[in-house]
């Protein structure tokens, strides 16, 4: 078959390959590529096992692979038959010289650029999926106008606003898509290029248009908003548990407000995932580079808050157990940073288990999609962690349950049976609130919710 355009996504990530899959599904005249360095995960984007867990993904890759959308390693013929590359590549913090543990590492974008330039041989569009630092796309120009084969790449910002999780549901019905060029000619071609997809299943009103320095920057200071509501009602949690108010009710009412709204108002143990803190960290960083000093301190705060809440739940876990944890066995329910993923990055998960095993308690983790992953965050320190897919065998003989995940999956267990198998005094701190704490109490628990009086019978 004849396809009207050749698309191509470098990086078969979270964000590449569900974004891909959904573009192939709802545009079946193009030719939809994915390519990725990586050959054990385009071998399982290829097989019945994808490398990623998202509700939806697997239909969506069923139908429409092998028909009009491929995954390869073969990145040069990519990236030569391509009318338009998506660039999603990871872009994690820099872990070393000037700006480490801040800048973005862009180190995988530069090389990216170097490779469009040496399979290029015609003009192409370059989409920047991945979350950058504001004014990367100059630097980008730059590298890229170096060709010496007088080709043209025209640069647009696209970034990517899916959650984990829910990542086809927000693929096929966003809020909004956007999309940033220069003000020329021919950089408003190419965002009606990149438009012009989105326009297959979504309508004009949340196709958003902007200069590419606000598209760059808006990517980050959404999750930096996001992020901020959470740390936010979390440091009023911590105002809770001192004065008996309950973080639920105050979410809730404070949440009627219109103009604020419910959403992402739920108190927890922290918020994790790949992008936050990493965003935030970039945003600071940014700020502080222009000079803005309070700017930076104001959004840093935000990050320092979620350390904050983090270290807090797990040091009231050890104080409550009274005050050790040595030799104890502790049910961790709930590794991935959220539910409804696998992805374990930046999971608060892994604090909590990091200081509970400084303290030497030895740790049973259950979780529904995430333990592969969680062996390998775990690698090398995990000599007292049992990886356990059965939540009942996970509590079994243990002092307490760490709820760390607000998977469905934990809400409807048989909390009586699991009290039964527990070494008594019982301890459960749930970490995101989604545990019906009376129920527990009656059971026999004590229990330690977030913002809220514990339920003890002490
Ligand atoms: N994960 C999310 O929820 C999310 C949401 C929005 C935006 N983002 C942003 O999207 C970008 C990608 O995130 P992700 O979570 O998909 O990352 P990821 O680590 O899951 O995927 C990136 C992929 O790029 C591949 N890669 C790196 N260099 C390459 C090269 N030169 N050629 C071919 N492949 C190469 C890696 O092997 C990896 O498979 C990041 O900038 C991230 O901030 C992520």
């Amino acid at each position: 078959m004849k396809f009207e355009k050749n698309i191509l996504c470098i990086g078969a990530g979270y964000v590449g390959g569900p974004t891909m899959s959904v573009i192939a599904l709802k545009c079946p005249e193009y030719k939809v590529t994915v390519v990725d360095i990586n050959k054990d995960r385009i071998n399982q984007w290829n097989s019945d096992n994808l490398p990623i867990y998202e509700p939806g993904l697997d239909e969506v890759v069923n139908s429409c692979r092998g028909k009009n959308l491929f995954f390869t390693t073969d990145v040069a013929n990519g990236i030569k038959e391509a009318d338009i590359i998506f660039v999603s590549v990871n872009t994690p913090t820099k872990t070393f010289g000037e700006g480490a543990g801040m800048a973005s590492d862009l180190q995988y974008w530069e090389k990216t650029a170097h490779e469009i330039i040496e399979h290029s041989d015609r003009d192409k569009i370059i989409v920047e999926k991945s979350t950058l630092p504001v004014r990367t796309a100059e630097a980008l120009d730059k590298i890229l106008s170096s060709n010496e084969k007088g080709i043209n790449f025209e640069i647009v910002s696209n970034p990517e606003f899916l959650a984990e999780g829910t990542a086809i549901k927000d693929l096929i019905d966003g809020d909004r898509v956007l999309i940033g060029s220069h003000n020329t000619e021919a950089g408003l071609k190419a965002a009606k290029a990149i438009s012009n997809i989105y326009a297959h299943w979504m309508t004009d009103e949340k196709i958003l248009t902007t200069n590419l320095w606000s598209s760059e920057l808006t990517k980050l200071v959404a999750n930096a908003f996001l992020a901020q509501r959470i740390s936010s009602v979390n440091s009023i949690s911590a105002l809770c548990e001192k004065t008996d108010a309950d973080i639920s009710e105050i979410s809730y009412a404070v949440g009627k407000d219109s103009r604020i709204g419910s959403k992402f108002l739920n108190a927890s143990v922290g918020f994790g995932g790949s992008c936050f803190r990493k965003d935030i960290l970039n945003l600071v960083y940014i700020a502080r580079s222009y000079g803005l000093i309070e700017v930076a301190d104001y959004w840093e705060m935000v990050i320092k808050m979620n350390e904050y809440q983090e270290t807090r739940f797990v040091n009231k876990m050890v104080k409550e157990m009274f005050n050790t944890v040595a030799d104890k066995k502790i049910a961790v329910f709930g590794f991935a940073f959220k539910a409804n993923t696998g992805d374990t990055r930046e999971s608060p998960a892994i604090v909590i288990i990091k200081k509970l095993l400084e303290e030497r308690a030895n740790i049973a983790i259950t979780d529904p999609k995430a333990l592969k992953n969680a062996r390998l965050d775990l690698e090398g320190i995990d000599q007292n962690v049992s990886y356990e897919p059965d939540p009942y065998k996970a509590a079994d003989g243990s002092s307490a349950i760490a709820l760390a995940t607000e998977w469905d999956e934990f809400k409807d267990l048989d909390y009586k049976r699991i009290y039964d198998s527990m070494k008594k005094p019982a301890f459960i701190f749930d970490g995101r609130n989604i545990l019906n704490h009376k129920e527990l109490f009656d059971i026999g628990f004590n229990v330690y919710p977030i913002g809220k009086a514990s339920l003890t019978h002490f």
